[in-house]
């Protein structure tokens, strides 16, 4: 049961896409919570199934190919998967709008911007001809574009300028929930940050929720509170931005974390890659998907999937090895002879002691064959707070 001040719940959404010699899992039991007025960011590599998401609450799914195969999307408490078309057309743009990547497809060539927006206001609000213009010269205003343009067509503005209509138009009729599918991919840098900041706006002075899709957590950190992380068509980590650097424990999200040049403090840090390719979409591996890219992978991890769990105030992660809390990119120090933490918090004594009943055992990990110490208790790996424990530990040797 949702509280009041949830507006959107997603439960255990799966989705496929069948195409003539495919049947593609996009999406696997995704399940999040978006709060009324809350800025959300959704993360993840291509075809990690965030336009999936959206399409999905926005019911926009074409079928065939695409079938919604299972789960729920509560709106205020009400079911969108069971609302008839008609009442669907209503939530879109009234109650729910989506800002598409490319605002070039996005608007049509041959009407003025000034009759796109008014026609949105018209169908939803059903006002004359003349009220829907009144409130399309506001939005535009709104914007940062003068109402005296009103009457021009998209060819004659600028990329950032068609994004800014599209916004418009996308809250013309005062959303609650506002879905914006990477909107400044196709956009110069200067410009991506006025319409985020444009974005952030909005939110604030309207109070409508934001979920803001990326595959670029560096944005994300810095428009929204909370991010969630997908790979492979699940969720696998979520919890506030602002306890992101430090407290992020799946290794996936360290490593997006560790991707993002940091040009303000390390200038001659080389800029840290994910190497690997995540896995063909068709298949839906046993084990955790990111098993074959991960450097913390024992055989636990590849023959078994790991739930998304509780790991903090506010922090769900799905990962057997979940990295100890800390800055996720760190240089590394010596293994302490008198042992230690695990990421769980566990006293441990030195590798192969005990310590309160708790100890290291060893696992192999499967890329490297390196022993790596491993809390009996839990599971999780050794470590302090540096990142990433592996490297500490092999210093050691
Ligand atoms: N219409 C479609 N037909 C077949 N497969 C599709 C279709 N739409 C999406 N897919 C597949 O579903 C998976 C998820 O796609 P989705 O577009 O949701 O990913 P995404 O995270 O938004 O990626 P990107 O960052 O590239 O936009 C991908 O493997 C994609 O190829
Ligand atoms: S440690 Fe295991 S479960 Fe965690 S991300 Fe790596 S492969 Fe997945
Ligand atoms: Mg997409």
């Amino acid at each position: 049961m949702s509280d009041s001040n949830t507006l959107l719940k997603i439960n255990n959404l799966s989705v496929q896409y069948k195409t003539d010699d495919a049947l593609i899992q996009a999406l696997s039991s995704v399940s999040l919570e978006i709060n009324k007025g809350m800025t959300f960011g959704l993360v993840g590599e291509t075809g990690a199934g965030k336009t999936t998401i959206a399409k999905s609450i926005m019911r926009l799914i074409a079928t065939p190919p695409g079938r919604i195969t299972g789960g729920e999307i509560l709106y205020n408490g009400s079911d969108l998967l069971k609302l008839s078309q008609q009442e669907m057309q209503r939530v879109r743009g009234a109650e729910i709008s989506m800002i598409f990547q490319d605002p070039m497809t996005a608007l049509d060539p041959v009407m003025t911007v000034g009759r796109q927006i008014a026609e949105v206001v018209e169908i939803h609000e059903k006002c004359s001809a003349a009220q829907a213009f009144v409130k399309a010269n506001q939005m535009l205003e709104m914007v940062g574009i003068p109402e005296t343009r009103a009457n021009e067509y998209p060819h004659q503005f600028s990329g950032g300028m068609k994004q800014r209509v599209v916004i418009a138009i996308a809250l013309a009729c005062n959303p609650n929930l506002l879905i914006a599918d990477e909107p400044t991919t196709a956009l110069d840098v200067t410009v991506q940050r006025q319409i985020l900041d444009l974005l952030l706006a909005i939110s604030s002075e309207s109070g409508a929720a934001i979920m803001l899709i990326s595959h670029d957590i560096a944005v994300v950190t810095n428009v929204c509170e909370r991010v969630l992380v997908m790979y492979h068509g699940r969720i696998v980590e979520e919890l506030p931005t602002a306890r992101l650097q430090e407290s992020a424990r799946h290794p996936y999200t360290r490593a997006l974390i560790a991707s993002v040049p940091d040009m303000a403090t390390d200038k001659s840090r080389p800029l840290a890659t994910i190497s690997g390719r995540p896995p063909a979409v068709l298949t839906d591996p046993d084990g955790c998907a990111f098993a074959d890219r991960c450097e913390f992978a024992t055989e636990r991890c590849v023959t078994s999937r790991p739930d998304l769990v509780p790991a903090g105030e506010k922090h769900k992660v799905a990962c057997w090895h979940p990295q100890p809390a800390g800055p996720a990119i760190a240089e590394p120090v010596a293994l302490p002879s008198g042992g230690g933490r695990c990421a769980e918090n566990h006293v441990l004594d030195a590798l192969g002691g005990v310590k309160e009943n708790i100890r290291f055992t060893e696992a192999v990990r499967p890329r490297t064959g390196l022993e790596v110490p491993i809390c009996s208790n839990c599971e999780a790996i050794f470590g302090r707070g540096a990142f990433p424990p592996m490297t500490r530990f092999q210093t050691d040797l």
